[in-house]
């Protein structure tokens, strides 16, 4: 299948890409990135699944959405784009910010989901110092723009390993950042700040799921994923050696393996 990069969709601008052929995987991204962060996943699953990563609103190629102030909003984006691509369900994979966003999907799109990656993220909403955080980071992102908010986030999103070798994978992160609108990087304040709260949800998820952690994620510490794999009937926990927050880009190959052999488990190849 043809890799597609941008659909107008009533009206919006939705950058994403589309690889492969089989059962569809949709890669939802972290904050303040885009769907390029999900490039190591793509190259490696696209000859055997149908891949599919999006940029949510302000972030890449996406316009923003008008009047979003909510993951929901962003939930509503993703099937927009699902829709267009003729896709009912899919197995959703998100990281951090895209967990969250995962979280709202399940709440109001649960037959949509086959199965679900929940990647260095966390159930609990933010927490009163949390949501003053937020704001200040608002704060930073109108007055100093993006590359004052990758300045804070490339040491909270990245091993301490990571930082001090790999100056390249910094470099493409932090090109990422800049690539996000102000406006982007508010929207997600704003929506993070806001999101409900999800511990109540995970008893009562019932698809196919998966727990990945970076074994050095600072931002959501493995004892957040450990909380949720205990609580979600049935799921599965994988703890990724070597890598922070950013587990998938640290460490691709050990991230790829678990969601291949998990969905092996589930039986959820693609068919031959
Ligand atoms: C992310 O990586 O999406 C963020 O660290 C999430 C957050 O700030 O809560």
């Amino acid at each position: 299948m043809e890799e597609r990069v941008k659909a107008v969709i009533d009206g919006i601008t939705v950058g994403y890409s589309e690889h492969g052929n089989g059962t569809p995987l949709v890669f939802i991204h972290a904050f303040p990135l885009s769907k390029a962060m999900w490039e190591p996943q793509v190259d490696e699953l696209k000859s055997t699944y149908r891949v599919i990563t999006i940029d949510l609103g302000g972030h890449g190629e996406s316009d923003i959405v008008p009047w979003n102030d909510s993951l929901d909003g962003y939930a509503k984006h993703i099937f927009r784009l699902l829709d267009h691509l003729e896709i009912d369900q899919a197995v959703f994979v998100g990281l951090s910010m895209g967990g969250y966003t995962l979280f709202s999907i399940y709440r109001h799109f649960s037959d949509r989901v086959k199965a679900m990656v929940l990647a260095d993220t966390r159930a609990q909403a933010d927490s009163k110092e949390g949501k003053v955080g937020r704001q200040s980071m608002a704060d930073v992102a109108f007055k100093d723009g993006a590359s004052a908010i990758a300045d804070i986030m490339l040491p909270k999103l990245l091993a301490p390993s990571t930082l001090e070798h790999h100056p390249e994978m910094v470099e493409q992160i932090r090109q990422m950042i800049l690539h996000t609108s102000t406006a982007g990087i508010v929207v997600d304040l704003v929506a993070m700040a806001a999101r409900p709260d999800s511990t109540n949800l995970l008893s009562t998820i019932t698809c196919p799921t998966l727990v990945l952690v970076g074994e050095e994620d600072q931002a959501t510490p493995v004892a957040e994923s450990q909380y949720m794999a205990q609580r979600i009937p049935g799921s599965t926990l994988v703890m990724i050696p070597q890598a922070g927050h950013l587990s998938n880009f640290e460490q691709p190959d050990t991230f790829n393996q678990a969601i291949q052999s998990f969905l092996k488990t589930h039986r959820l190849q693609s068919p031959a």
